[in-house]
């Protein structure tokens, strides 16, 4: 039998480019390991310039770089551009765009992770610019750099709840919300996903994961509740969302697009 190329081969991502934004952060920062571990240089996009280079820095100190960090809020006007000409000015390409950065449910964001009678139009708007208009806005900006490019590959990060809806009584007696615009935005993307997937077909692969709850030492009651109702019976890591990371970017996925992965410890599958 024969194989075009060694699985070996297909998984490298050496002499790439892969942006990450929200890539200081905790998925982020994991994230752009990985893609970094595969030979991909990282571009590193956070809010503080200083926490985008430190992270940069810490992984040219065990992984090919040279790694960039770059500091943007991803919810200003032009700030797609400015990234997409910085990383093309000292990059001269990309290749692969990981759209991670996002409020989350314990961003602490006013009117945003409340009671969804307290929640305000104000906060539901700056989660859709966040969650959905900055990944729309990068990925447009980067298209002729990854048309340019014959390898690439967009990774939105999506969640289960852009699958399904929030069961409420997870919550019961804790401080810890769900609310509408994460869940809304987060289908929003997973949409956004197959939208771009068939009108950058074919030069651009387009893919989302979506993740089941991060273990982040939540309330005691929540993770039990959480973990009873998952069929592989404990919370995510961070290191779970790796391999279907480096798999979507990689030319291992090259006749994958448009697809929503869940890496939810079967979550969604009941
Ligand atoms: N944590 C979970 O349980 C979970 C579950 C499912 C999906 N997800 C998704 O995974 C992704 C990462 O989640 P996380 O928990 O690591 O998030 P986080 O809030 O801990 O980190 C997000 C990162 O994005 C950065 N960021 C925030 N606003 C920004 C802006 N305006 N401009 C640039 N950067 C900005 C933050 O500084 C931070 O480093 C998100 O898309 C989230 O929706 C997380």
């Amino acid at each position: 039998m024969t194989v075009s190329r060694p699985l070996r081969d297909l998984m490298s991502l050496d002499g790439r480019t892969a942006v990450v934004t929200g890539g200081a952060g905790p998925l982020g920062s994991v994230l752009s390991s990985t893609l970094a571990e595969l030979g991909a240089r990282v571009v590193v996009i956070d809010l503080d310039e200083g926490a985008s280079q430190a992270t940069a820095d810490a992984l040219d100190e065990v992984l090919v770089g040279p790694h960039l960090g770059i500091g943007a809020n991803l919810m200003e006007a032009g700030v797609a551009s400015r990234i997409v000409d910085e990383v093309e000015r000292v990059a001269g390409g990309l290749d692969i765009i990981v759209n991670n950065a996002a409020f989350t449910g314990t961003s602490g964001v006013p009117g945003y992770a409340v009671p969804f009678d307290e929640q305000t139009d104000e906060a539901f708007l700056s989660a859709a610019q966040l969650n959905l208009l900055a990944p729309f806005s990068l990925v447009r900006t980067a298209l002729p750099l990854l048309r340019a490019s014959t390898h690439g590959s967009v990774v939105n990060v999506s969640s289960i709840y852009g699958l399904v809806g929030p069961n409420m009584r997870l919550y019961d007696g804790t401080s810890m919300g769900n609310p509408a615009a994460y869940g809304a935005t987060k289908g929003g993307i997973a949409q956004l996903t197959r939208y771009l997937a068939t009108v950058m077909a074919p030069g651009v692969r387009v893919n989302a994961i979506a993740p089941g709850g991060i273990a982040r030492g939540q309330d005691e009651q929540f993770v039990q509740r959480y973990e009873a109702l998952t069929p592989l019976g404990r919370m995510a890591t961070e290191d779970d969302m790796r391999g279907a990371v480096a798999w979507l970017a990689s030319d291992a996925a090259g006749y994958v697009t448009g697809q929503v992965i869940a890496i939810d410890g079967g979550w969604t599958a009941w």
